[in-house]
């Protein structure tokens, strides 16, 4: 029997690479999708999918304290974590095993094993062996490496997956019980979003930061408007916090941390502060998986893990092979959009390259990602910030429309937070927006799709919005930008 040889071979099954492979399937390639774990990769089992399952219950949790302010009195309920963390478990498993179906579904070879590119060019094809559940070896036309990232260690901080854990260990299936306290280190995205559902649980919940501001990508009103929240909720966020180490006392978790702006030289005769708690989550970041997937021999060069690539075409320095989402370094945000999209530009340059595809060569556009942070409230941004269009020169109007001035939040007792969209000076073409509050993200969502057709806000405005709506947030978001809000006084109109 003839050796098959796979139009293209994907390796790591996340939302980059899964994706990649029903793609290529559509333009009508053979496909090898291999995956050492589980399909669906890190956003579906240990990320986006899990977080937002646990964060519907705490949002839930939310809603119940405040049934009476809606005539519901709700005397006696008990809040089960563990029932929570099953639920939880049952949407992860039936979303992994929706992309087994589909992967089958448009034929698609799945093998179960860690993938390593042998040998190979562009003309003869690569060679790939898998190690596994399934043993093979195999040969494919085109490569694509998404092989994602894992939580980062740092030796200083101990993790033993027991009282010190990554968020792989809070979302292992079995983490069915709340700490009485949590200590977070790191008040990124990960931090926030567990520090919101744990404290929701019952957790009494601090936070050390390093830098001065959580979030610090966001701007700085939506994080002051975060912090509030999370501070009347009784989270304690520290910020410029060196810590210095972590240890199991085995009873519990502690933490040693000085001020950051102590140099490191002076840090052993610093002052230090500690910190106790049950357990204690570390969030400072991701490591890319790069190691042992066959990029030596072939010459793939990495930046602090990261594969490079020509940013536009995400290929590597080997014509053929390509590499997307958290591995690559695109220069891109570590998100599960951003590695499907990707995918979907590496696909187009792998099948174009051989020719008997009938699809297009395409280049990536970063411009326009949204990015949303699921706490309570919610919190989506696009495009630039308020500091960033300082730096580039460019100079803009900004727009803010409070939620407590709109009436659809007012009946759904949704009233925290604001939008605020930034549009250019002289041309009134939106260039960022920044939401916190009910549906922010949803609401991002129109603002990115008026940014990738370079739409002012006059085009969003005249837009026809239903009522009552929270998109109508968008409206007036955009007609303030440009003194029309009608349910808020602003500036004078600015016509265009
Ligand atoms: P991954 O999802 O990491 O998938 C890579 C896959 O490759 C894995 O399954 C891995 O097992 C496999 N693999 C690795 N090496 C090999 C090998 N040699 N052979 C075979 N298989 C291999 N992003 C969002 O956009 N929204 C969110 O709400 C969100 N929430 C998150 C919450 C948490 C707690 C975390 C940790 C991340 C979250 N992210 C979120 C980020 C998102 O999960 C990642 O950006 C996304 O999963 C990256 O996709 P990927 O396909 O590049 O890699
Ligand atoms: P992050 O980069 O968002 O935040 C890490 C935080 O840890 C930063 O604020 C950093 O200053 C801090 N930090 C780093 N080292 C530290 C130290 N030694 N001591 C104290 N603080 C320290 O990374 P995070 O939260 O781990 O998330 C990883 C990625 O996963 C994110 O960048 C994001 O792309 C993705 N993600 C996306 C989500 C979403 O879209 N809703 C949700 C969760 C994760």
């Amino acid at each position: 029997m003839s050796e098959t040889i796979y139009d293209i071979a994907i390796i790591g099954a996340g939302p980059g690479g899964y994706h990649a492979a029903i793609r290529a399937a559509q333009f009508g390639a053979t496909v090898a999708l291999i995956e050492k774990q589980n399909l669906g990769g890190t956003c579906l089992n240990w990320g986006c999918i899990p977080t937002k399952a646990l964060y519907a219950s705490a949002h839930l949790i939310e809603k119940i304290r405040e049934a009476e302010k809606f005539g519901i009195k709700i005397s006696d309920f008990k809040i089960n974590f563990a029932k929570a963390v099953e639920r939880k478990n049952e949407i992860v498993k039936e979303l992994v095993a929706g992309i087994d179906q589909l992967e089958k579904g448009w034929k698609n070879a799945v093998f179960m094993g860690h993938g390593k590119i042998l040998s190979g060019n562009d003309n003869d094809g690569f060679d790939i062996s898998i190690e596994g559940k399934n043993n093979a070896k195999i040969k494919a036309k085109r490569v694509i490496i998404a092989t994602g990232s894992t939580p980062a260690l740092i030796p200083a901080f101990n993790i033993d997956h027991k009282r010190i854990l990554t968020s792989d260990d809070i979302l292992h299936p079995d983490f069915k019980t709340v700490p009485k306290s949590l200590l977070i280190i790191g008040a990124g995205v990960i931090g926030c979003e567990f520090a919101n559902i744990f404290a929701t649980f019952g957790s009494k919940v601090t936070m050390l930061e390093f830098l001065p501001s959580p979030i610090a990508t966001e701007e700085p009103m939506i994080v002051k408007e975060l912090v509030k929240k999370l501070e009347s909720t009784g989270i304690k966020i520290l910020v410029n916090q060196n810590v210095l180490s972590v240890v199991n006392t085995g009873s519990g978790v502690k933490a040693t941390t000085c001020d950051a702006s102590i140099p490191r030289d002076k840090v052993d005769s610093a002052p230090k502060s500690t910190f106790d708690a049950e357990i204690c989550l570390v969030s400072i970041g991701r490591a890319r998986e790069s190691k042992n997937i066959g990029l030596e021999p072939l010459k793939i060069e990495t930046d602090r893990g990261a594969i490079k690539i020509n940013t536009k075409t995400c290929e590597t320095a080997v014509k053929g092979v390509y590499a997307i989402g958290d591995v690559a370094a695109s220069g891109a945000p570590m998100l599960a959009h951003v590695a499907s999209y990707m995918g979907d530009v590496a696909v187009a340059n792998a099948l174009a390259s051989l020719g008997d595809f009938s699809v297009k060569s395409r280049e990536t556009n970063y411009n326009v990602i949204p990015a949303t942070i699921f706490t309570s409230p919610n919190i989506g941004s696009v495009g630039i910030r308020r500091s960033q269009a300082k730096e580039k020169g460019i100079e803009v109007l900004m727009g803010m429309f409070p939620y407590e001035s709109l009436g659809k939040a007012k009946c759904m007792g949704e009233e925290e937070g604001f939008i605020m969209i930034l549009a250019d000076k002289d041309t009134h073409k939106i260039v960022g927006a920044s939401c916190i509050g009910t549906e922010a993200p949803e609401l991002i969502s129109e603002l990115s799709l008026a940014m990738q057709h370079n739409m002012t806000v006059h085009d969003v405005a005249e837009t026809i919005h239903s009522h009552p709506t929270i998109s109508e947030m968008v409206l007036e978001g955009a007609e303030a930008v440009v003194g029309k809000a009608i349910h808020k006084k602003g500036r004078p109109i600015l016509e265009h």
